[in-house]
């Protein structure tokens, strides 16, 4: 059974209601659903009214023009203001009480704390910025920044969008051949790293694996070392500088740009169903309008909240609630580098406690690992600081949910269940903390501002408690404005499937009191551990082995992971199958993508399920995978006994 499939049926049987508690009601920005209706009946009667009204919020240096300019699939929103996400981040609190406050808290794996005001922050940004400077880095270039969870990598993305610098931020756990095509497809001019970072105790490598992305990567001209761990790194002369070494070469001052509200701010690479990463578009104004205004609703953020985001900055959560939406609130923002296991499994709990945190944003495959760790963990700790909990990145299962509700929030805390994806740049569909009731599961409404329906592959409405496809059906602030390099495919991914609407790729219903209920992903992405991989990526990777000739990778329900990789091999002609291989295989996968795309099993065989006309049959290998049999219609199939074989080998 697939894991969308259990998520209709748990749907179905879930009836809990949880309202706001009404103490959180009273102290809440948005305390009623009377005013979330007022804010979306608004919204949908004069969008663009609405927009410009939130975006009162922002600073801008010049205002626009024009709110919106559509030209479908293109959208332009704040058409010629100007504005920068740094000052709005840093500059605009300098003035307020904020200037002494806490801005990011950084916990070390190994357990060292440092910690930044406002006004530290903004003095590390503008001698940052004044590096990259110096470094040759202007308007409009881009820089990689692959680093471990440190508070150099904020400092770095903010110095980035403080001169107008696109940043493409990639994930320390990817390969340096995963590097390599991320910074040639964006053209990037420099690289910030660390010589490692740590991750359960050890040291990953980031330099090391740097080293080698740039022997392939010619628009290169520089690299940016920040010394975290202290182990021996080697220094290319001429390319290749120290972080604490520039930083005493320049001054404190460097005023934020003024960039349009169209100025590129960041480009981020997810998977989709073809084997190139998408390099994913963000724009200043509208994204930092919405990642402003979303962190201030959803989390209900007030100044003397301790908010935690767990996630880490190499993913699009990190970039909105980690950095720049908590920051451009003025918030108390912690950034934790490590594994929530180490030293031990009460480690997050640990956080908890001693920084009294109070919002507290994860994922629920941690939630899952928690469960399954044991109840003594967090109940060793005084976890009552807590008044808020998130969740994001796949389906929370509603045991999960209450779990998560009556373990870490002792019933007390209500729960955000937060949908949405890198393409939309902040949460789309979420309880408002004082205003929605929940039901465990369901990520419940649109935020308003946020036309999302369900549809059918025609573009009809489905009706209540029926699954179809979710959709936006109007432009948003926040919405990626293209694929960097590939507008084509831009096009086809997310206006070529249903006429008109902003096609998001997962499946989902509506129950009858307007609840969204996210079934997963409809397309050839598996989402793992919350992280979005393309199963086309995982087979390009095999095959790229000399001993593939052909792979089918798909997902199966994992208790853990969400979804496991289960990958299907068939071997060139002279090679035997072997145990060995196996592992050869696995540890290729993970050199050639990361160590989260390294398949939970591999199963070779002769050949592969195909229809007539060659396509391979997947929906078979995902029941295959899931249960070892396959129900469905086989009808389609060229070669039945390729099924009936790799059925022998599961009960062998
Ligand atoms: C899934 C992460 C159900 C979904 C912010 C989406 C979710 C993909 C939820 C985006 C949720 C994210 N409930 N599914 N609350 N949040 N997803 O781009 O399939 O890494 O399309 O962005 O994760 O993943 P991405």
């Amino acid at each position: 059974m697939s894991t969308s499939t259990t998520n209709i049926e748990s749907v179905l049987n879930e009836q809990r209601v949880f309202p706001p508690p009404a103490e959180f009601s009273a102290r809440a920005h948005i305390k009623s659903m009377e005013e979330y209706e007022r804010l979306r009946e608004e919204a949908e009667r004069e969008p663009e009214k609405f927009w410009a009204r939130m975006a009162e919020e922002i600073h801008w240096f010049r205002r626009w023009d024009k709110v919106l300019d559509w030209q479908p699939p293109h959208a332009r929103w704040f058409v010629g203001a100007t504005t920068n996400i740094s000052y709005n981040c840093l500059d605009r609190h300098l003035s307020t009480e904020r200037r002494t406050k806490t801005a990011l808290l950084w916990e070390g794996e190994p357990g060292e704390t440092r910690a930044f005001t406002y006004e530290e922050l903004h003095r590390e940004v503008c001698r940052f910025a004044n590096v990259l400077k110096k470094l040759g880095v202007a308007r409009g270039d881009r820089v990689a920044l692959y680093m471990p969870l440190i508070p150099e990598l904020a400092i770095a993305m903010l110095a980035c969008s403080r001169i107008g610098a696109t940043h493409s931020v990639v994930f320390g756990g990817f390969s340096a051949a995963a590097l390599v095509d991320r910074i040639n497809d964006a053209g990037c001019r420099a690289v910030v790293t660390a010589d490692g970072g740590y991750r359960r105790g050890t040291e990953v490598k980031l330099k090391a694996a740097v080293d080698e992305a740039l022997r392939e990567t010619p628009t290169v001209e520089s690299c940016v070392v920040v010394r975290r761990t202290g182990s021996q790194v080697e220094m290319k002369e001429g390319r290749d500088q120290w972080w604490h070494e520039l930083v005493e070469t320049v001054g404190a001052d460097c005023p934020a740009e003024e960039l349009d509200s169209e100025h590129p701010l960041f480009i981020l690479y997810t998977s989709g169903t073809t084997g190139k990463p998408k390099g994913i578009l963000h724009t200043t104004g509208g994204y930092l309008l919405w990642a402003h205004l979303t962190t201030k609703w959803v989390f209900d953020l007030k100044d003397e909240d301790v908010y935690w985001c767990t996630a880490d900055i190499g993913w699009v959560t990190g970039h909105s609630y980690v950095v720049y939406g908590p920051l451009s609130n003025g918030a108390t923002s912690i950034m934790y580098e490590g594994a929530p296991n180490h030293p031990a499994p009460d480690r997050f709990w640990s956080i908890v406690e001693r920084h009294k945190v109070s919002i507290f944003y994860t994922a629920p495959t941690a939630i899952r690992a928690f469960i399954k760790w044991g109840d003594e963990h967090p109940r060793r700790h005084d976890l009552s600081s807590l008044r808020l909990l998130g969740t994001v990145g796949e389906p929370i299962n509603p045991e999960a949910w209450m779990w998560y509700r009556e373990v870490i929030g002792k019933g007390r805390c209500p729960v955000v269940d937060t949908w949405w994806q890198t393409e939309t740049g902040g949460i789309m569909i979420s309880p408002l903390p004082g205003a929605t009731p929940t039901k465990p599961g369901s990520a419940t409404k649109p935020l308003p501002g946020v036309a999302a329906d369900i549809l059918t592959r025609d573009g009809e409405p489905v009706a209540a408690n029926l699954g179809g496809f979710l959709v936006i059906r109007r432009p948003f602030p926040s919405m990626l404005r293209t694929i960097w390099g590939d507008d084509e495919r831009y096009r086809q991914t997310y206006f070529g499937e249903i006429e008109g609407v902003y096609f998001a790729g997962d499946g989902a219903r509506r129950d009858r009191d307007g609840y969204f209920w996210i079934m997963g992903r409809v397309d050839d992405v598996i989402n793992v551990s919350g992280h979005r991989l393309g199963t086309m990526e995982i087979e390009s990777a095999l095959v790229s082995h000399p001993a593939v000739a052909e792979a089918a990778v798909v997902g199966r329900p994992d208790e853990l992971k969400g979804q496991g990789i289960f990958a299907f091999v068939t071997l060139e002609g002279t090679r035997e199958p072997s145990d060995e291989l196996k592992e050869q295989l696995r540890g290729h996968v993970a050199r050639e993508i990361g160590a989260l795309a390294r398949p939970d099993e591999i199963r070779f065989s002769d050949a592969l399920p195909k229809t007539r006309s060659g396509k391979i049959m997947r929906r078979l290998l995902r029941e295959l995978a899931a249960s070892g049999a396959v129900k469905g219609d086989v009808t389609t199939l060229e070669d039945f006994s390729v099924i009936e074989k790799l059925r022998a080998q599961e009960e062998e």
